[in-house]
């Protein structure tokens, strides 16, 4: 059995599913129960009524703040420190997905936000995820990109998230945080989001957070919400959510926006590099993963065809 947090392999039949040095570093204490005591079902008709109404987290999908009380994680209207998500009914195990994908993520250097999968007391998994924006009781100030850009919500609800370019979202993080550093990480999850087949990281999956003295933003936020949408969305119509600077999808394509943005050559190439090197290891922890065998084939045929795009020409 492989671990519910990092994917690895678990000797130990006693431990159920979670390594204890894992389970320490995403709830704090080896002890918590990784299990909830409640099913999706009352997750739907129960807790999302009670619960949800205060929560400041807004998204697409249906999510739950809660906390540890003890060895429990429960559900919580203030004061939560971690955000349960589980799949919508139209997108059957797209926990797994976020959780391999984060797992992906991290295996490449990006700086992700703590995840893992928890059971549901009728055994469905759901994705949880430690918040970023709050230390003990102090929220950290964050923005996503819908609110740095101005971007407002409209008549066509929820598509002002798509009104924009990879282009601009670079130069407005260069704007916020005063920092060619900044931007080289938000091109790298650029690339990330395309090799991983998610066409849907739009402007209020990029955010910025902690404020300095001078008004600037320190950093990007660990990453989160990224997905391989391909394997729910069959006929998708892009390879990315914002414009369609990267028509062929390849390497050349990327390294003509690095120079747009600024982002130098020498810089770029190690991420290039570094994503080359670990095919390998990105196509195991898909086979790790909790997705059912016929997702993990289409994520690794996503997976494939994104690499060839990128690299074939070099
Ligand atoms: N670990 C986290 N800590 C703090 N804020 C988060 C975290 N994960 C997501 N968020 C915030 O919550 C919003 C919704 O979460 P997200 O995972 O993007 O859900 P959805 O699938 O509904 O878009 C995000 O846009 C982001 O602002
Ligand atoms: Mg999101
Ligand atoms: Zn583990």
């Amino acid at each position: 059995m492989n671990c519910k947090v990092c994917l690895k392999e678990i000797e130990h039949a006693e431990f159920e599913g979670y390594h204890p040095k894992c389970l320490k570093r995403l709830f704090g204490s080896p002890r918590v129960v990784p299990f909830l005591d409640f099913d999706k079902n009352q997750f739907e008709t129960q807790m999302i009524q009670k619960f949800s109404r205060r929560m400041s987290i807004s998204g697409i999908q249906e999510k739950l703040s809660v906390r540890l009380e003890g060895k429990k994680i429960v559900p919580t209207d203030l004061g939560g420190t971690y955000i349960l998500k589980p799949a919508p009914s139209k997108y059957p195990h797209i926990c797994e997905n976020e959780h391999v994908t984060m797992r992906i993520a991290a295996l490449l250097g990006i700086e992700t936000a703590e995840c893992g999968l928890v059971s549901f007391n009728d055994g469905e998994l759901a994705y949880i995820t430690k918040r970023f924006d709050r230390d003990g009781e102090t929220k950290i100030p964050q923005e996503d990109m819908a609110q740095i850009l101005e971007k407002q919500q409209n008549q066509v609800g929820e598509q002002y998230k798509y009104e924009g370019s990879y282009e601009q979202v670079a130069k407005a993080i260069l704007n916020a945080t005063g920092k060619p550093g900044v931007v080289l990480r938000f091109y790298e999850r650029l690339i990330f989001n395309y090799l991983i087949a998610n066409g849907d990281y739009h402007l209020k999956n990029i955010s910025l957070q902690h404020m300095e003295a001078d008004g600037k933003y320190r950093q990007l936020t660990p990453l989160y919400n990224s997905v391989n949408t391909r394997i729910h969305i069959l006929n998708e119509s892009r390879d990315l959510a914002l414009d369609d600077l990267f028509e062929d999808g390849t390497a050349f394509d990327f390294m003509e926006f690095a120079l747009r943005i600024g982002a130098p050559k020498k810089a770029v190439e190690p991420i290039f590099k570094k994503i080359k090197t670990h095919k390998t290891d990105i196509e195991n922890l898909i086979n790790a993963s909790y997705l059912t065998a016929e997702m993990k084939m289409k994520y690794l045929n996503e997976l494939g065809g994104r690499y060839a795009r990128l690299f074939e020409r070099f």
